[in-house]
């Protein structure tokens, strides 16, 4: 920890904070709101660069993280899978208002290896396996007539059958380098701390709210 910044004075949020496990206070504040029974404790904020330089944002569920990278499921031929594969570059928020707490990711998304995938996608309920199959993500739709038509059409195809995972669904990894919590004060005297990756260890600054 370097000797400039005062993690443990008093009053600060952020004393577990440990600058070679950086993620694990996301770890921990996901799983505080998952305990307090809060609705959906893991859906974050994700934007995307496309190959103009054009931003795009919307919601995913954050549903993998371990010491290095966080990750989420989604149709590989979305318009955010397609912002991915052509410049890699995400920038994530998570908030959870009930507890004034929120997180500011950086990173690099690369494709979920398929082994991973398939875990989550077959300990999904079946009707959302089945939902997969039927969404052509981000195209576009006649009516809402014609996706109930080919939800059951694929409900039809499997059933009795385990649903299997479509090629075109899978997910990403984003390996972190840059990690903001922040957390409300009174008095918008709000604490925030900023972990950036450096070539052999993490820099943790304090910055004013
Ligand atoms: C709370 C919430 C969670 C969502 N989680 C996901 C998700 O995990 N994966 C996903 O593909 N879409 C998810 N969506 C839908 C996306 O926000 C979005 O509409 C969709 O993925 C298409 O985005 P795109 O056109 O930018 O690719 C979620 C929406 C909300 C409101």
């Amino acid at each position: 920890m370097p000797s400039n910044l005062n993690i443990d004075e008093s009053g600060s949020q952020f004393k577990a904070l440990n600058s070679e496990r950086p993620l694990q206070l996301l770890a921990d504040w996901v799983q505080e709101a998952k305990d307090l029974g809060m609705a959906e404790p893991d859906a974050m904020n994700l934007a995307t660069v496309d190959a103009k330089g054009n931003p795009h944002n919307r919601m995913v569920l954050m549903r993998h993280i371990n010491e290095r990278e966080i990750g989420f499921f989604t149709n590989l031929e979305s318009r955010k899978a397609a912002d991915i594969f052509a410049t890699q570059r995400t920038s994530s928020t998570l908030w959870w208002p009930q507890l004034g707490r929120q997180v500011r990711i950086e990173g690099t998304a690369t494709e979920m290896p398929r082994d991973m995938v398939e875990a989550y996608y077959q300990s999904r309920p079946r009707k959302s396996q089945i939902a997969a199959w039927a969404s052509k993500q981000s195209t576009e739709l006649a009516s809402m007539n014609r996706l109930h038509q080919d939800f059951r059409q694929y409900e039809e195809k499997f059933s009795d059958k385990t649903v299997p995972t479509p090629t075109f669904w899978g997910g990403f990894t984003i390996l972190v380098d840059k990690i903001e919590y922040w957390y409300s004060k009174p008095f918008r005297l709000h604490e925030r701390i900023v972990l950036t990756k450096g070539e052999q260890n993490w820099s943790i600054t304090r910055i004013y709210p």
